[in-house]
This record gives structure tokens, C-alpha cells and sequence, in this order.
């Protein structure tokens, strides 16, 4: 990392999975599109793909799960202390599929945003997640589907929401085929979100998201 990037807006990222949502981001960062730098990648899955994506780029990666941090208490703390030592501005979860802390929570309100792949508050909730969600979208004869990135509070998807896209629901859609034209929604629409961050374009008053400008 150069030195350059230290005054940059500093991105936080948690991802248990795949990580390509973390590689979008990487690479609008490193381009420039995002003014910001991915400062630490955290995962409590040490053989994750996000883990492997941020090695590629230089980035700090930091395991901690309830094998590094038995007691819920001690790994909030922890969790809390990486993002403070890497100078946090934002905190990203990307396919992170832990609920956070009430220490992190309370030192990061307001400055914490998640993705799913839905329109919230439909489809969303303790257990939709990956081919959950479009399962239930399907079954329920949505002809919408598309993507949310939220705020993250004590509930699983429930915090205010940020900004939302849409993609079609087709009739012969199956769960594979809807995650798919999601997933590449997602990896644009996030990064073109977090860039809005990134130029102070996020107001939050009341529990009320305004964007200065639409995602684009
Ligand atoms: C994405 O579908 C995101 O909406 C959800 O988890 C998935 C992560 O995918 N929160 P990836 O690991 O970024 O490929």
C-alpha cells in the first residue's frame, strides 16, 4: 500500500464466503472509481475466498471467530479493536454471515452497511440468505427482485435502507439463475453506493437515508 493511501477513506470489509463482492470493491478501489482503501479484511473463515482475493491486493487479513474468541464478549471487543487500529471510516459487510456486536454496533453507528440480495423488507430476516432468498422469491410470483444495501443495526436486515436496484424475476428463473443476475447487480451497485460514502454524498437524519445522487 502506498503511503498516498493513508489519507484516504478507509474501508473496513467483512466476508465469510466467496468474496466477490469484496474483489468488485478491490478493484474499483485500486482503479481509482472509489476514492477509499480497503484497510482490513475480517472473516471468521480463515480459508475464505475473501481472504485469498485480499492477499492478491496487499490487504490486511484479520480471522477472528468463535475458535480465536470463545466468549461473544471478548470477540465483539476484538472486532471493535481491528477496525480502530486500521483507522476504520467505514464498515462493509459483504456476505458476512455473523450479527456483530453491541460494542462494535455502538462505536460504529450510522457507519456500518450490509448488501442483500433483495428488495427489503421483503425477503429478508433471520435465515434468508443466499439461495434462501431467491427460493422465496420465486415461490412468491414476484416479477422484481434486485438488490439492498442497509444499515446495520441489532436485527438481521432491518436497518435503514441505503439504496435499492432491480432486476427482472423471468418465469423460467430458477434460484441459480436469479442469484446469478443478482450477484452481477450487486457487483456494481455496491461499490457505486460506497463511492457516495466515500465523497460524503450519505446523509442520515432521523433514521432517514438521503443521497445526494442516485448510484450510478
Ligand atoms: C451476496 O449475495 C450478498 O448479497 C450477500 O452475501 C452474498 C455474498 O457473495 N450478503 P460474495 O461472497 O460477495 O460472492
Amino acid at each position: 500500500m502506498t503511503s498516498a493511501s493513508s489519507d484516504l477513506y478507509r474501508l473496513g470489509v467483512f466476508a465469510s464466503g466467496g468474496g466477490s463482492n469484496l474483489h468488485a470493491i478491490l478493484t474499483r478501489c485500486q482503479s481509482g472509481e472509489i476514492p477509499a482503501v480497503v484497510s482490513v479484511v475480517i472473516s471468521n473463515n480463515s480459508g475464505s475466498g475473501a481472504f485469498e482475493h485480499a492477499r492478491a491486493f496487499d490487504v490486511p487479513t484479520v480471522h477472528l471467530s468463535g475458535r480465536t474468541h470463545p466468549d461473544p464478549e471478548a470477540l465483539d471487543y476484538a472486532i471493535e479493536g481491528v477496525l480502530s487500529e486500521h483507522c476504520v471510516d467505514l464498515v462493509v459487510l459483504a456476505g458476512y454471515m455473523k450479527k456483530l456486536g453491541t460494542q462494535t454496533l455502538q462505536a460504529y453507528s450510522g457507519r456500518i452497511i450490509n448488501i442483500h440480495p433483495a428488495l427489503l423488507p421483503a425477503f429478508g430476516g433471520k435465515g434468508m440468505y443466499g439461495a434462501h432468498v431467491h427460493e422465496a422469491v420465486i415461490r412468491s410470483g414476484a416479477r422484481e427482485s434486485g438488490v439492498t444495501v442497509h444499515f446495520v443495526n441489532e436485527e438481521y436486515d432491518s436497518g435503514p435502507i441505503v439504496a435499492q436496484e432491480t432486476v427482472p424475476v423471468r418465469a423460467d428463473d430458477t434460484p441459480a439463475t436469479l442469484a446469478e443476475r443478482v450477484l452481477q447487480l450487486e457487483h456494481t451497485f455496491y461499490p457505486a453506493v460506497i463511492k457516495q460514502f466515500a465523497t460524503g454524498q450519505v446523509d442520515v437524519q432521523d433514521g432517514t437515508v438521503r443521497l445526494h445522487r442516485q448510484p450510478s
